[in-house]
């Protein structure tokens, strides 16, 4: 997704507007540019490609002055190109935006007929004109503004200069995050919470229809009224450090090596394992609502989609439940059979995912009780959801999602524990006793992470494959997906998650030298099922890739590597297993020479459809 920063303060605002970007590349782009205020001349720099390529044109050609915006395109309406990079600039005014303008090409057809001349494909062009058309017929600048919101339907957040306004910044948000950030004497705008973390952890997250107006006097918010509204000052508990890459190579690799400090910063103060107690504050339901539940509901995308299928298994062997689990962007095109009887659980690590996003409005109208698990503290989802609970993973960069995924599954667990204790499905002694294993999870993680130069060696073996298949069974079997999705995310090898129940109906026909086969094979109930498909595979010539415990020699001499994981109880299995899957795809990406935390068409927050 497009990135955006904006500066206005005393300071020199190209530097902070090119540190910001950096600090936003994780959310995938194609090109980049700057607009920045000196005196009353508005300048622009563009460039196609990634920020050094930006950074070349500005040391040539460097952008004075204390009034700015950036942004980083991530190509929706118009190839990438120089001329399609943002701001877009019509008489003095600059404009850079994130998100869909769905009714551009009428407006466009339109301005062309009044004899507008457009030099770009995009559809956040049409802003830039509107403005200026406004201005030209005379109308004050806010209000210029304001009509021009009211004219575009669709998602935005924006940011806006104006020659004629040099010591003015103005900005707008529908549907796209945009955050205010709060310095001593200057303000930043920003599409996501590490790009100003450098210089204030003062932030308000704009809500939808917010018109911001920053002056060097201070600042104000209108609402779609053009009333002035308070919003709330959140003081982010993130340093800046936490959002960089502390001597790792990637992101990624540094979230992986994250996990047991991100689990323990999710269960800290929501569990007391002495009196066998699950304490949630952050639902809000009461015993008669949780009492009168029919139904939970679990939508979410890609990653977090997996995440979702995990959660069905403990909230319907724990709470007793149907739950049915659904991707967003089905989720809101479907007559799902929803009441106020049902919990419908929203999971996002962004908290910004247009599908999911919609699922929950779509949710809320057919009456459910919405408890939103999310990790971008202030996001959409967050702040739309009846309750929220916040995974405390910390700032996840990469794009591919790995802690904020296991945080997920320990949210998952610990909300299905504490609905199952107030169900009066579970004693307290049970829980006790699950929660004295979930202490141990983080020492667990721990282990296999330690098993990181194993993994590179079987990622050096196994890195010139084409081809992958994931197998697993029960609770597993979205591992499978996730570790499948792992690979194929950020190596652009086709990997496939597969239940390995379902080998003989299809996927055992691809089974060759060629495609290794990642099997997990850990002690469950359904352990001699998956025996039964290891040998069906090595009976074929199938390489396999198993995950199972280090006593398991059964497993280990009937495949071609193994990786010895901790045995762990069931429940708590799916968290251990990823782990070394997320590994294993690091290496080989990082091997095959990808751009690991920005892989190619990616974007690390999907807030369009
Ligand atoms: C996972 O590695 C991907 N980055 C992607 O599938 C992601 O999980 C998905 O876009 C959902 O994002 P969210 O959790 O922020 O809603």
């Amino acid at each position: 997704m497009c990135g955006i920063i904006g500066y206005l303060g005393p300071q020199e605002a190209m530097p902070i507007i090119l540190d910001g970007l950096k600090r936003l590349e994780y959310r995938g782009y194609d090109s980049a540019g700057m607009a920045v205020i000196s005196d009353h001349t508005l300048a622009i720099r563009r460039s196609l490609g990634k920020l050094i390529e930006l950074e070349k044109v500005l040391r040539q050609e460097p952008l004075p002055g204390q009034v700015g915006i950036g942004h980083t395109r991530w190509a929706t309406h118009g190839r990438p190109s120089e001329a399609n990079a943002h701001p877009h600039l019509v008489d003095s005014i600059a404009v850079v935006h994130n998100g869909i303008i769905e009714n551009y090409l009428e407006v466009k057809e339109q301005l062309l007929k009044e004899g507008h001349r457009f030099s770009s494909e995009t559809d956040t062009e049409i802003v830039s004109h509107l403005i200026a058309k406004n201005l030209r017929q005379g109308m004050e600048y806010l209000e210029a503004v304001r009509r021009t919101l009211s004219t575009i339907r669709g998602s935005y957040a924006l940011a806006i200069v104006n020659a004629q306004e040099p010591r003015m910044l103005v900005a707008a948000r529908k549907e796209s995050p945009l955050i205010l950030g709060l310095g001593e004497g200057e303000y930043f705008l920003a599409s996501d919470i590490p790009a100003i973390l450098p210089y204030t952890r003062r932030v308000i997250f704009l809500e939808d229809h917010d018109l911001v107006v920053l002056r060097d006097e201070g600042f104000q918010i209108l609402d779609r009224e053009g009333q002035q509204v308070e919003r709330t000052v959140n003081h982010i508990s993130w340093s800046p450090a936490m959002a960089e890459k502390a001597g790792y190579k990637h992101f990624m690799q540094k979230e992986i090596f994250e996990q047991p400090r991100a689990l323990i910063d999710t269960f800290r103060g929501r569990i007391n394992p002495d009196s066998g107690e699950v304490i949630l504050e952050e639902i809000v339901l009461k015993d008669q609502d949780i009492k009168d539940l029919r139904k939970i509901f679990l939508v979410a995308c890609g990653t977090s989609y997996h995440a979702a299928m995990v959660g069905k298994f403990y909230l319907e062997s724990l709470c007793r439940l149907p739950v049915e689990v659904d991707l967003g962007s089905e989720f809101r095109y479907r007559e799902p059979l929803v009441d106020s009887h049902t919990l419908l659980i929203p999971i996002s690590q962004s908290g910004e995912t247009a599908d999911t996003r919609a699922g929950l409005t779509a949710g809320k109208e057919l009456g459910a009780k919405t408890l939103a698990i999310v990790n971008a503290v202030g996001s959409s989802i967050a702040r739309e959801a009846d309750a929220v609970f916040y995974t405390h993973a910390g700032p996840e960069i990469g794009v591919a999602s790995t802690k904020a995924f296991t945080t997920q599954l320990m949210a998952l667990y610990l909300i299905a524990l504490f609905l199952a204790s107030r169900l009066g499905r579970i004693t307290r002694d049970q829980v006790r006793r699950r929660l004295r294993d979930l202490l141990k999870l983080p020492n667990w993680v721990q282990e296999t992470l330690d098993l990181d130069v194993q993994i590179r060696e079987i990622a050096q073996r196994y890195m010139e494959a084409r081809n992958f298949l994931y197998l697993g069974r029960s609770l597993h079997y979205p591992i499978a997906l996730e570790g499948a999705l792992k690979l194929k995310e950020i190596s652009y090898i086709l990997a496939e998650g597969y239940a390995a129940g379902e080998m003989k109906h299809g996927p055992i026909a691809l089974i060759d030298r060629e495609m290794p086969v990642v099997v997990l094979a850990t002690r469950s109930p359904v352990l001699e099922k998956i025996q039964g498909n290891i040998e069906e595979v090595a009976a074929r010539g199938g390489r396999i890739i198993a995950l199972t415990e280090a006593d398991n020699y059964q497993v280990q001499e009937r495949v071609e590597s193994f990786i010895p994981v901790p045995g762990v109880p069931l429940e708590l299995s799916p968290i251990v297993l990823v782990t070394p899957l997320q590994m294993l795809a690091y290496h080989i990406a990082d091997l095959r020479g990808t751009d690991v935390d920005q892989p190619r068409n990616l974007a690390k927050s999907v807030t369009v459809e």
